[in-house]
């Protein structure tokens, strides 16, 4: 049974609606609803075209995922040969070339010839073959005559129109262009492909092409592929400009995607500023490039200059210094990061790669470097892209040489030679040296110091990295005899501030046990927890000697915080800076802790807040509970007695709700406060 006319127009004006938000979020970068909404039409097509399959066509924005795959890949020929560019690595080489096309177009080598001046991509080359506007064939590029047909997977890419916009089209025509794999969904793509202990590829280049090479086309959907075209090849029934860039602009228009970077230039100069502007705007590119490509823009010089062998004599290809580079591991040693990781660091033979020279790279972690298989003496190809850190990419097997060495992980941190551990489910091995460990004491001071800590005004990060640097600093408790006198010699110290200093350094030492828990910064003991093991044990000592079992029966800690809270005081030096800071007259108020916290009328209760309180604030809250012996804890558990619910709350409401715990108003709470 065939669809009724209404259903046929709904389904119609759907599709273009679809392919207008394809148009906006894929090819233009500015969507105009959010992706819930697009996802919704796309569901709603999806129902009208399953109740009538007759009103499926190619170019439904339906029919771009889910194809069968392909059993292996048709041969296409190209129609026009796919041709491939000549390189100029120096600026002679540059201008060797504007001489030969000057000579050859019969001009003066000081014309200033008009060029299209474009990003070279790093991908994969693909022809795009659009008959009546409607995308009919893909094509990789091949040895330049025949390429492998992938309809199939081109058809997967958000950003290939299934269907030209506007109507002046040709009725045949040939587009030509580069698919890419933007760094970021490179960088996810490889990452997810680590977990599943998948094939990982070795730069963005190779996952495109691999990626377009997928048999089944399921497989190609999932990749975040992107494609910019930069050239039409065969054109029949229809007209293009004569210019080059204006038919970059036309194909735009037509709903192609065109790189945003490419620039009309004058003379062999301003492409010589173009490259370098390029060059300096690479890093943030949110794709690679290998160069740039230069093209005589007049589409009739170009015809008279042809083409030689498998390159055209209008076009060049400029490059960029290579991203990727062989040099040889002389050690593997390991870094202590701020925050306590513990990396793998390969020494290498210095190489000059992505514009400079590289001596060291990371192998991220144990099980990359396992992964990997890297080596002492091994050769191994470095990536330096983007300003990201270089990395070891992978070794050549090849040329391991015999005597090569493999290298544990440390089971002592090599800065501060305390333990380093790695939790289970954890890639990262860490030091647990905290406020003790150089490398991470800027971090911890930082925190030591911050306003719900310790709370010392004026004691801002470039001054702690001052002190830090100067060795003044090892542990907090060095804070506390800092004079007036050394203050005043620092950057940017004047005799007043480092009154103030002082002043606020002075009144921070009458504190809170929960602020100073907190302080401390033992992993994974936020304010919350801090508070409840403050109000939980009522001193110090009774904290520090707690041991893990004792630990998890305080709200708000499990086991996993329970095994921080003691691995952290079972270190001496941890012992000595708490000591150390006591010494210094940092002091608050113990109290013996009273079986079910005493005679508060909320004793025995725990409390989460969540969401948006309007009436009071957090902190107001949390104290008021507390003033009546409640406890406030910062996650759900079967240990919650009351959720508190403001505005906006999300996933604790529903942990709460399905843990069937009783959960409050900030009305509701105010009452309980508030009715003595
Ligand atoms: S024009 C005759 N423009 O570079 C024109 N190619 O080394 C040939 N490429 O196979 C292509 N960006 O895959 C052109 N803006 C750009 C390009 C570009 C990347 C690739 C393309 C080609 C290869 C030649």
């Amino acid at each position: 049974m065939s669809a009724p006319t209404a259903v046929m127009k709904k389904a119609d004006a759907l599709r273009l609606k679809l392919r207008h938000h394809n148009h906006q979020y894929h090819v233009l970068d500015e969507p105009e609803i959010p992706d819930a909404e697009y996802d919704r039409l796309v569901r709603e097509l999806q129902a009208l075209e399953a109740a009538h399959p007759d009103l499926v066509t190619p170019e439904s924005p339906t029919q771009r995922v889910g194809a069968e795959p392909v059993a292996a890949f048709g041969t296409v020929q190209h129609r026009l040969p796919m041709l491939s560019l000549d390189n100029a690595f120096s600026e002679t080489e540059l201008r060797d070339f504007h001489r030969r096309v000057t000579e050859r177009l019969e001009l003066d080598a000081s014309t200033e010839l008009e060029y299209s001046a474009e990003p070279k991509l790093d991908g994969a080359a693909v022809s795009l073959l659009y008959e009546q506007g409607k995308l009919v064939r893909g094509a990789t590029r091949g040895d330049g005559t025949r390429g492998e047909d992938i309809t199939h997977n081109v058809r997967t890419i958000e950003a290939v129109p299934l269907q030209l916009m506007g109507k002046h089209f040709p009725a045949s025509l040939e587009v030509r262009g580069e698919v890419f794999m933007p760094r970021a969904g490179f960088a996810a793509f490889n990452a997810a492909a680590v977990k599943k202990g998948e094939k990982t590829f070795v730069n963005p280049r190779n996952a495109a092409a691999g990626s377009l090479r997928q048999l089944d086309p399921k497989l190609t959907a999932e990749r975040p592929l992107d494609i910019y075209v930069y050239s039409v090849g065969s054109v029949e029934g229809g007209t293009i400009p004569d210019r080059h860039s204006d038919v970059l602009e036309r194909l735009r228009e037509w709903g192609l995607k065109v790189c945003p970077e490419r620039k009309v230039v004058e003379g062999i100069d301003a492409c010589l500023a173009y490259y370098e502007d390029i060059g300096r705007k690479r890093d943030q590119l949110a794709y690679d490039i290998d160069g740039v490509v230069y093209k005589v823009n007049s589409i009739e010089q170009q015809e008279t200059l042809g083409f030689v062998s498998r390159a055209p004599r209008w076009a060049i290809a400029h490059k960029f210094p290579a991203q990727e580079e062989l040099t040889v591991v002389r050690d593997i040693e390991f870094q202590v990061g701020r925050t306590g990781a513990v990396t793998p660091v390969a020494r290498l033979e210095p190489v000059f790669v992505g514009g400079v020279t590289v001596s060291n790279a990371t192998l991220h972690n144990m099980d990359e470097l396992h992964r990997k298989d890297v080596r002492v003496g091994d050769t191994v190809i470095v990536r330096r892209a983007g300003d990201v850190i270089p990395e070891v990419v992978k070794i050549v097997p090849d040329r391991r040489p015999k005597g090569t060495r493999q290298v544990k992980a440390p089971a002592k941190c090599p800065i501060c030679g305390s333990k380093v551990v790695r939790e289970e489910g954890e890639s990262v091995a860490r030091c647990t040296g905290g406020l003790f460990c150089a490398a991470q004491r800027v971090e911890a001071l930082k925190h030591f110091v911050s306003r719900r800590a310790l709370d010392i005004d004026g004691l801002g990060s470039k001054l702690i990295e001052q002190l830090v640097e100067l060795d003044r600093i090892g542990t907090p408790a060095d804070l506390f005899d800092l004079t007036k006198e050394e203050l005043i010699e620092l950057e940017r110290m004047g005799e007043k501030s480092a009154t103030n200093l002082l002043a606020s350094i002075e009144a921070s030492k009458s504190t809170t046990l929960s602020r100073f828990l907190y302080a401390l910064g033992i992993r994974e003991v936020g304010e919350a927890t801090a508070s409840s093991l403050a109000s939980h044990y009522g001193k110090l000592e009774a904290v520090m000697r707690a041991d893990e079992e004792a630990l998890q029966q305080v709200p708000d800690v499990g086991p996993v915080v329970a095994s921080r809270i003691s691995a952290f005081f079972a270190e001496k030096h941890n012992q000595d800076v708490v000591r150390k800071l006591q010494d210094s007259g940092v002091t608050w108020e113990e109290f013996e802790p009273k079986p079910d916290s005493g005679g508060g009328k909320l004793a025995g209760m725990t409390f989460v807040l969540t969401g948006t309180l309007s009436r009071m604030t957090r902190n107001a809250a949390k104290d008021s509970i507390q003033a009546l012996g409640g406890k406030v804890a910062g996650s759900v558990s079967n240990k919650t007695d009351f959720l508190v619910a403001g505005d906006k709350a999300g996933s604790k409401l529903t942990k709460a709700q399905n843990l069937g715990i009783e959960v409050l108003t900030e009305e509701a709470l105010e009452k309980l406060l508030g009715d003595q």
